[in-house]
């Protein structure tokens, strides 16, 4: 599972190391002097011996805690105590720099995408999908902040007291992604925060980070001196020093919650301090005896196992009844070892490498710890390893003294579970810490109905008979329990990263003759009955 020689590798997806020497600090773009980290590839290529190894893709800043604290105090003298420039500007001049970022980026579209490719591993298709997903998504968020705008430019009259209200920025955001999609998750939070007013300070997650580097002048060139700050490192020299401050009003994260308290307990303001977070999940699909097996299955594949199950959102457990389990099992296992394994610039690759250099020792584990509890593995090449992969494995059955039964895996391993009463999948997802999405597969809506009325209060999404996912970015984004704090979506992010805030005054004509020559004066950028087309 490897490349024997870069002539395997077309042209265009070749890559040479590249050293991000730099980072963004208050508008400016700083060398970085000190110690540096190696970033590999988990593909694994030839050295000059001729030694199938994990590829160099270069080098990133191992930056100091020093830096980091300079990024922060760039990140508040831009947003100023609220008197900055970025906080108090004119909504659409900040959407004419987001325009022009978005403009900028685009033009390192083939770069990001074969980083992301060698990088985290994802297949070609899914990291061109990435990218363009992203783009889309900021011209979405552009377009929404107009319409929120425009719903904003008016005055309300309530108990004799007129009410401008509209939604402010909150402060300065820490901003952390995951390595899933290091780009598009992390900018569903970045450019939002952004776009509200709000200053960030962001630090790229430990796969997926050298992708950052081609945007960076992107960045610089389209946004004023220190709104939007870049760092790499480590989370305990940058992230945790930030948070030790309290000078940071917004924790935006996507990744593992034990992260996420980490991360609060160092503040030492806990109420000045908000959280947009996405986490964990385990998200079940439950097939009920009447589901269209053939669909379900094909389904299940994608949901369990597209980008090997590294998804917040795949499904990492199936319920199935026990009148069909048999069927079930033998269908999905052989759809399961049909499965393209390949390097992500191959043709129809659908399995590819995993970036994370101890994952298919952890799911090994898992496998080796389900067996000992009873479980077997179902499918004929379920469980082979290599270096940087482990073969889908299918387990059947699981239970709860099994480690894969409780774990979010974010891998290839699917564990099987037969039911034989309804209760006993819905009990299970009301015991377990995650609330995300859920897939019911099935047709007699006598069923389906009373179900769905239960799994709504489970989960924050059910899927009918497909599998779960986060898109289209117009609908909530969100879970229950451990699985996350805030909704993400195009119009919910802009809620999430501000708050209500209104100017009030009393209808005398003293204050309404000097609200009328606010409005025509234009001193204000806050009241302001302008209208954004
Ligand atoms: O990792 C979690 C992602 O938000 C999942 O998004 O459903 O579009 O793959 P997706």
């Amino acid at each position: 599972m490897s490349t024997s020689s870069i002539n395997e590798i077309p042209e265009e997806f070749r890559i040479s190391p590249i050293n991000c020497d730099s980072y963004l600090v208050n508008g400016q773009l700083k060398k970085w002097k000190g110690n540096t980290t190696e970033v590999f590839s988990s593909i694994r290529t030839p050295n000059k011996e001729g030694a199938l190894k994990p590829t160099l893709l270069g080098s990133i800043p191992d930056m100091e805690t020093k830096s980091a604290l300079e990024a922060l105090k760039a990140a508040e003298n831009a947003y100023g105590k609220g008197k900055g420039l970025w906080p108090t500007m004119k909504v659409s001049e900040r959407l004419k720099c987001m325009e022009v970022f978005v403009k900028k980026m685009k033009e390192h579209r083939d770069i990001v995408v074969k980083l992301l490719m060698w990088e985290i591993c994802k297949n070609k298709s899914d990291s061109y999908k990435e990218f363009d997903r992203t783009i889309d998504y900021i011209n979405d968020t552009i377009e929404a902040y107009k319409n929120l705008d425009r719903k904003s430019a008016r005055f309300d009259k309530e108990g004799g007291i007129y009410a401008h209200i509209r939604r402010g920025p909150l402060g300065v955001i820490l901003c952390l992604g995951p390595y899933n999609y290091p780009l598009n998750e992390t900018f569903c939070l970045l450019i939002p925060a952004i776009i509200m007013g709000n200053t960030a300070i962001f630090k790229p997650a430990k796969h997926g980070v050298l992708l950052i580097y081609p945007l960076l002048q992107a960045f610089q060139e389209s946004f004023p001196p220190g709104v939007v700050n870049i760092l790499f490192g480590r989370g305990r020299k940058i992230a945790s020093p930030i948070m030790k401050t309290g000078a940071i009003d917004v924790l935006a994260l996507i990744g593992h919650s034990n992260s996420a308290v980490a991360l609060q307990d160092e503040h030492p303001k806990k109420n000045k301090l908000r959280l947009v977070l996405g986490l964990e999940a385990k998200n079940p699909g439950i097939i009920l005896p009447d589901a269209d097996l053939e669909h379900t299955v094909k389904e299940c594949i994608s949901g369990t196992l597209s980008y090997n199950g590294q998804r917040c959102t795949a499904l990492k457990v199936l319920y199935v009844h026990e009148s069909i389990i048999d069927e079930f099992n033998r269908k999905f296992s052989e759809e399961v070892d049909k499965l393209k394994f390949g390097m992500p610039w191959e043709k129809d690759a659908f399995l590819t490498p995993l970036p994370e250099p101890n994952k298919p020792k952890y799911i090994k584990d898992l496998i080796d710890d389900a067996v000992k509890y009873g479980a077997k593995i179902i499918n004929k090449k379920g469980g082979e390893l290599s270096e940087n992969y482990s073969f889908p494995a299918v387990l059947y059955p699981v239970n709860d003294k099994m480690k894969v039964y409780h774990e979010e895996q974010f891998g290839p391993v699917i564990p099987i579970i037969s039911y034989k009463d309804i209760d006993e999948p819905l009990d299970a997802m009301a015991d377990t810490d995650y609330g995300q999405q859920v897939s019911l597969f099935g047709r007699d809506v006598r069923k389906i109905g009373p179900l769905i009325d239960t799994l709504a209060n489970l989960v924050c999404r059910v899927n009918l008979n497909s599998a779960c996912q986060r898109g289209p970015d117009v609908y909530p984004f969100t879970g229950r329990k451990n699985s996350a704090v805030s909704t993400l979506s195009v119009y919910d992010a802009l809620r999430s990263f501000s708050i209500r805030t209104f100017v009030a005054s009393k209808d005398t004509p003293y204050n309404n003759e000097i609200l009328e020559n606010l409005l025509n004066s234009n001193e204000s950028n806050f009241v302001t009955t302008e209208y954004l087309l």
